[in-house]
């Protein structure tokens, strides 16, 4: 699904390295998050693992990011990914500089230049306000404000540090009215994802929540029910 934007309000599944997400079960829970959304009427998009992009974003009918992006050109690279080749995947964009995955910033603005020539979105993960101000200058689809401290916590970051998520989307949209501004960290459920939309974002970004649970179509319902 390639396209020009995504939805919103919208929960975005980054799906991570887990052992949950990987083959079969990483093409289960992508048609878990298809089935919701087209059930349920929300909006809701994943990252696959990178060796499954191609084929989860040929079987589902639900934007699909990449988890990451080099910033290279095509070429003699070994073991990269390049923005081509996620295109030719059938990808909607790709998530970048994720806390687990960080990038410069001069590859960050490689990035969302060379995104928006091939048309993919790119979600650029920051850290605190003055990366996203940072990140906000280079004009990317959307922002997604991640405390590393929180990742994987269960702690809400929409609950537990409110501030940094109003003051991300105030400090941003200042900068680039019409960024997509997304939190994440710690989300689990329906009451963590209300609390985010309420803060101004337009949606949350989340992996362990729904990867780890025990039944992820029951946590994914849930979840939604904050949209
Ligand atoms: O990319 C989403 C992520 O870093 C948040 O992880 O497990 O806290 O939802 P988690």
């Amino acid at each position: 699904m390639d396209g020009t934007k995504i939805g919103t309000p919208v929960i975005v599944l980054n799906v991570k390295s887990y052992a949950e997400s990987a083959g079969r079960r990483g093409f289960e829970l992508a048609k878990i998050c298809e089935d919701v959304a087209s059930k349920q009427g929300v909006n809701i998009a994943i990252c696959p693992q990178q060796v499954e992009l191609a084929k989860i974003a040929s079987a589902v009918n639900i934007p699909c990011f990449a988890q990451h992006v080099d910033a290279v050109e095509p070429g003699s690279h070994t073991g990269f990914v390049t923005l081509e080749s996620v295109k030719e995947a059938g990808a909607t964009g790709t998530l970048v500089n994720h806390s687990e995955h960080r990038l410069k910033i001069a590859d960050i603005d490689f990035i969302v230049k060379r995104s928006s020539s091939l048309n993919l979105l790119t979600i650029v993960c920051t850290n605190n306000i003055a990366v996203s101000r940072a990140v906000a200058e280079l004009r990317p689809y959307a922002i997604a404000i991640e405390p590393p401290e929180l990742i994987g916590s269960g702690k809400a970051v929409s609950k537990v540090d409110p501030e940094i998520v109003a003051n991300t989307v105030e400090e941003v949209k200042k900068l680039h009215k019409d960024c997509i501004v997304l939190c994440g960290a710690g989300v689990t459920n329906g009451e963590d994802v209300r609390r985010a939309i309420e803060l101004g974002t337009d949606g949350v970004l989340l992996a362990s929540g729904v990867v780890k649970a025990k039944d992820p179509k029951t946590a994914l319902l849930d979840l939604v029910t904050g949209l």
